[in-house]
């Protein structure tokens, strides 16, 4: 059993990664704290309790962060994510109110009860991770590991240089990558070959209740590519908790650009550092076919579950 804690912008592929985790028996959910991204934070948020109700999550906490970045004006996706930030789907309104306390309280605590055990997730941009790892910096040693959507050594897709997650909140990207931990980074080089394509789609379709979120949440995520069918970048760092041996990941010294005037967010990632030790496991490859057999098992039976 892995103890994971998700840190996530939901956001559509946030959902769709979240579903991942609830159709894992194999993956134990110690929380979800969400973060402005995708949409702002009372909608990230209310997603997010969304569905923890929908998922049959269960009594998982879910506590709200920060509504913005630490320095940088809003930097929003509702091009892409819809103004629900769920695309077409409609989920029921949740029941149940969110934690009283603040994501970065809520991620510290869980990390500093069970240091070693929790596999930290963050697949937003990393503003309440950085306010932690500053309130706490022990967090860096209590995390057991610590896994990212996030970032790209090839190029970006909120600028030619930068990706969305990093670029939304750079100097909180920038403090997460110094902090003295491992990234484990799966950036853009490998998400973007995460496709739904159509028989992708057509094997969610079939899957009850649940095809209810998957369906029109994938079918309207405006990211497609020029290969056909969005990405689903989120639900890389879930499938890499889930099974490491999906991708080749290289270690390198990974450094956040928060200064250039057309280069903000880019993750400067160095595969043959000289002047320091690797700070980041950087995905550079992933078996696609392996990625999708274990997300539409694991959707199966979710959707089992569900109905
Ligand atoms: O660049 C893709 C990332 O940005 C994903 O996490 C998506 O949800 C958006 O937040
Ligand atoms: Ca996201």
């Amino acid at each position: 059993m892995t103890k994971v804690l998700i840190d996530c912008d939901p956001g559509i592929d946030d959902a769709l990664a979240l579903a991942l985790v609830a159709g894992s028996p194999s993956l134990d959910l110690a929380g979800i704290t969400t973060v402005a991204g995708n949409v702002d934070l009372a909608r990230t948020t209310a997603n997010a309790l969304a569905l923890r109700e929908f998922l049959d999550l269960g009594d998982v906490p879910v506590a709200a962060g920060s509504a913005g970045a630490l320095l940088r004006e809003d930097v929003r996706a509702v091009r892409t994510h819809g103004v629900s930030g769920l695309g077409d789907a409609d989920l029921p309104s949740p029941v149940r109110p969110a934690s009283p306390g603040h994501a970065v309280d809520l991620i510290v605590d869980t990390l500093r009860d069970a240091p070693g055990e929790i596999t930290l997730v963050a697949t937003g941009p990393l503003t309440n991770i950085a306010l932690a790892v500053r309130r706490e910096p022990r967090v860096v040693e209590w995390a057991g590991d610590f896994v990212i959507m996030g970032g790209t050594y090839t190029r970006g897709n909120h600028t030619p240089a930068a990706e969305f997650n990093i670029a939304a909140d750079p100097e909180a990207a920038s403090i997460v990558f110094d902090a003295g931990w491992t990234v484990t980074m799966l950036g853009l080089d490998v998400t973007l070959t995460a496709l739904v394509t159509t028989p992708v789609l057509d094997r969610m379709r079939p899957l009850g209740r649940l095809s209810t979120l998957l369906v029109p949440a994938a079918s309207s995520y405006g990211m497609v590519t020029a290969e056909g069918g969005p990405a689903i970048h989120d639900a890389c760092a879930v499938a890499y908790v889930l099974d490491p041996s999906l991708f080749t990941c290289v270690p390198a010294v990974v450094r956040v650009e928060t200064a250039g005037r057309y280069t903000s967010g880019m993750t400067v990632t160095d595969f043959a550092p000289r002047d320091r030790r690797p700070n980041a496991l950087v995905a550079t490859s992933l078996d696609v076919s392996r990625f999708w057999d274990m997300v539409l098992d694991a959707y199966s039976r979710l959707g089992e579950r569900l109905d």
